[in-house]
């Protein structure tokens, strides 16, 4: 019979969001930042941040894009609310020492490996979850910890192909903007390990469609269901 120590580590609902072309690109060429989201998407996006204890992303998209990762509240229209904490995953302390993530401003949680010796600014806390790479199971159980319960990841193509293939998410919202950008360097929605069959890839069930703009948000969970309770 089971004891508690047996149990799956808890860990919080995670929200996976992100933008991409018609053909699931998320930026231009090489990663150049490219800006999906129309006006009345940047509004939804703002939502979701505000609805969310901690925002996620790589380090990658740190250094490609120089996220604030802050609620814009001007966009919903409302009072500065509750900062959500910022976390970036970044098992050997890559951050540049410049980016608006390590600004002070909003409580930064930076996720490194043992693999890292980089020490961080007082005001951001690290997290050493993995010994090469942040392993993500150990860092959701981490913030699950520390009163995190919503977690909303906003990519980049790295992160996302991580916890989609683990299945360590709850909800995926994809908005698809009405545009082409193809090419071969341009990131996809998941760039990670090959799919070699349908038993390693990845089965959502569709649960939402609705039209924003001039695009489409569809809004996915995972067809295996989730280990993680509802928020
Ligand atoms: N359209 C959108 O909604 C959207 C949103 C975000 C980003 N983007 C775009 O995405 C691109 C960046 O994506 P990216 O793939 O280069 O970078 P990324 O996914 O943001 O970050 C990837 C890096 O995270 C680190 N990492 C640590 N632990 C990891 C784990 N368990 N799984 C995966 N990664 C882990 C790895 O570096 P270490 O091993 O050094 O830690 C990895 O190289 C940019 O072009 C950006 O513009 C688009």
């Amino acid at each position: 019979m089971g004891t508690p120590a047996d149990a799956p580590p808890r860990r919080p609902f995670v929200w996976v969001n992100c933008a991409a072309s018609l053909d699931g690109r998320l930026a231009y060429a090489g990663g150049t930042r490219a800006h999906l989201s129309g006006p009345e998407d940047l509004v939804r996006v703002q939502r979701l941040r505000a609805n969310s204890d901690a925002i996620l992303v790589g380090v990658g998209t740190i250094l490609k894009d120089d996220p604030s990762l802050r609620v814009h509240w001007d966009l919903l229209g409302e009072p500065p609310g509750r900062s959500p904490t910022r976390i970036v995953l970044d098992s050997e302390g890559r951050t540049p020492h410049g980016a608006k993530v390590l600004d002070g401003t909003t409580p930064t949680i930076v996720a490194t490996s043992e693999r890292s010796t980089r020490t961080f600014p007082t005001s951001v806390h690290a997290i050493v979850a993995g010994r090469t790479r942040v392993d993500l199971e150990v860092l959701f159980a981490r913030l699950y910890e520390r009163g995190i319960r919503r977690l909303m990841v906003e990519g980049g193509a790295e992160v996302l192909s991580s916890i989609i293939r683990a299945g360590l998410f709850d909800r995926m919202t994809i908005y698809y903007a009405p545009v082409v950008i193809g090419g071969a360097s341009a990131p996809p929605i998941a760039r990670g390990p090959e799919s070699r069959g349908p038993e390693e890839t990845r089965a959502v069930d569709l649960v939402g469609l609705e039209r924003v703009g001039e695009g489409y948000v569809a809004t996915y969970a995972p067809r295996t269901g989730s280990m993680a309770p509802q928020p």
